[in-house]
């Protein structure tokens, strides 16, 4: 009965942020942003997942929430992660205040053939040319496997408890992107800072909390705490190898030294540790233990790693605005949707879209089409050579690095006893 309530609730809200979508002005605007602000409560509180298959399974996978509308049919979500996108302030589930970030930032960046210019592009190849591989080269240094290996050595004695794993795990992986990005490690200090800036939700400290409308609208004066932790970071990156020689340049789009030293560090912060730990929580708590995994062929950990990211994607919302219609069905019911449409391509539910993937809910690596289907690096399928448009530069490190923590933690060796489970293990690895 509570259940069958709870869907009705559901149904009336999409339906309602639905007749409000189709009828924009500036009052259903309004009342549209009030649903926003409800939904993403609910998201926050609920998490991504749960939050998603609970209104895909009452509506289908297209349905109105978060004051847009949300894509999870398998087709039309890859359909606009293809297609020329018209960006604007927009992250995750959230809506941003824009004077919060930087101009250039990538993300929010429209395609040239749908209403931008040519920053996209240059900036995302200039991170796929330049500080991708120089990142790539160094994690022969033998501290990037010393990150992995203590994780394990803590982590495995956590019985796969989420809640226990999430924090060590963050710290690893902002340990592993800042050495990898800028050449030099962090101390204690510094990841203690990334990690709040880039991980905790408080308007007055946060780095994306502190953009987040409407959350964030009593602390737009009281900044100071956020202000500070951004001027350590900075000043890291500036001093770092990756910086010595920087220069500006057509490559850059003629970035100030300062500019492309903040723009870096919202890629690494907002695009890098978020995606890459959740992929690694899933990876050390979502694998069926007897689930046989053949950890000495490459190939096999890469299915394991990308069959994890399709059950548990570690980014969901791709948010477009449309500019040209776009036809949709909605509860067996189709709409067009005008240009100016707020609409988030959901990668989480597009990868259990039954249509492309049979028994979507079941963990099987060897699932035909999972690499050329996946969508969970804004790709349709994985390919690790080229940088595509829009596609995550990211990627082949984020595969490595989950790819790495799976063989560690299924090696059986027995090195759980005696680990002190405080940050220990981590201050071993602070060589600054
Ligand atoms: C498991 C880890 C990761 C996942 C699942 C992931 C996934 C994604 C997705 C879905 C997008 C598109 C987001 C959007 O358009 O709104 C994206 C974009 C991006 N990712 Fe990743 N990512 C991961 C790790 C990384 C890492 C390690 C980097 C490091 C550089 C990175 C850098 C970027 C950048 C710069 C973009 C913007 C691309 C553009 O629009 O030009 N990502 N990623």
């Amino acid at each position: 009965m509570l259940c069958c309530c709870r869907g009705f609730g559901t149904k009336i809200s999409c339906g309602i942020q639905l007749w409000l979508i189709l009828h924009p002005n500036c009052l259903t605007r309004q009342i549209l942003n009030v649903f926003y602000f409800v939904d993403l409560v609910c998201y926050s509180i609920f998490g991504p997942t749960k939050f998603l298959k609970k209104r895909s399974r009452i509506i289908g996978p297209n349905f109105a929430s978060l004051g847009r509308i949300i894509v999870g049919e398998y087709d039309e979500a890859a359909e606009i992660i293809q297609s020329p996108q018209h960006r604007s302030h927009f992250l995750g589930r959230a809506k941003l205040y824009s004077d919060r970030f930087t101009e250039k930032f990538v993300l929010f960046l429209s395609d040239k053939d749908a209403g931008g210019d040519d920053t996209h592009m240059t900036l995302h190849n200039h991170l796929w040319m330049s500080s991708v591989p120089q990142a790539m080269r160094r994690l022969s240094d033998p501290a990037f496997n010393e990150y992995i290996v203590n994780t394990v050595t803590i982590t495995k004695r956590m019985n796969k408890n989420k809640k226990r794993i999430t924090p060590v795990v963050q710290k690893m992986v902002v340990r592993y992107m800042y050495h990898a990005f800028f050449g030099a490690p962090l101390n204690d200090d510094l990841v203690n800072t990334v990690e709040h800036l880039f991980f905790t939700s408080g308007g007055a400290s946060s780095y994306i909390g502190g953009g987040v409308k409407p959350l964030a609208a009593p602390f737009r004066c009281f900044q100071c705490k956020r202000n500070t932790a951004i001027t350590k970071v900075l000043k890291f990156i500036m001093k770092s190898p990756s910086m010595e020689n920087y220069t500006p340049s057509e490559e850059n789009t003629n970035l100030s030294r300062e500019n492309y030293a903040r723009l870096l560090m919202e890629i690494i912060g907002i695009a890098a540790i978020v995606g890459s730990s959740n992929l690694c929580v899933s990876i050390l708590t979502k694998i069926p233990d007897d689930y046989p995994i053949k950890m000495d062929s490459r190939n096999e950990v890469l299915l394991a790693v990308l069959e994890v990211a399709r059950l548990f994607a570690p980014v969901n919302n791709i948010n477009v605005v449309l500019h040209k219609e776009k036809k949709l069905t909605i509860n067996k019911r189709g709409y067009a949707f005008p240009p100016g449409t707020l609409v988030a391509a959901n990668i989480g539910v597009a990868n259990l879209d039954s249509k492309v993937f049979t028994y979507p809910e079941t963990f099987n690596p060897h699932r035909l089409l999972l690499e050329r289907a996946t969508l969970s690096f804004n790709h349709v399928g994985f390919n690790p050579v080229g940088s595509g448009v829009r596609q995550c530069p990211g990627r082949n490190i984020a595969v490595k690095l989950a790819g790495d923590l799976l063989i560690e933690s299924r090696k059986n060796e027995k090195f759980e006893e005696n680990v002190d489970d405080s940050e220990s293990d981590y201050r071993m690895m602070d060589r600054s």
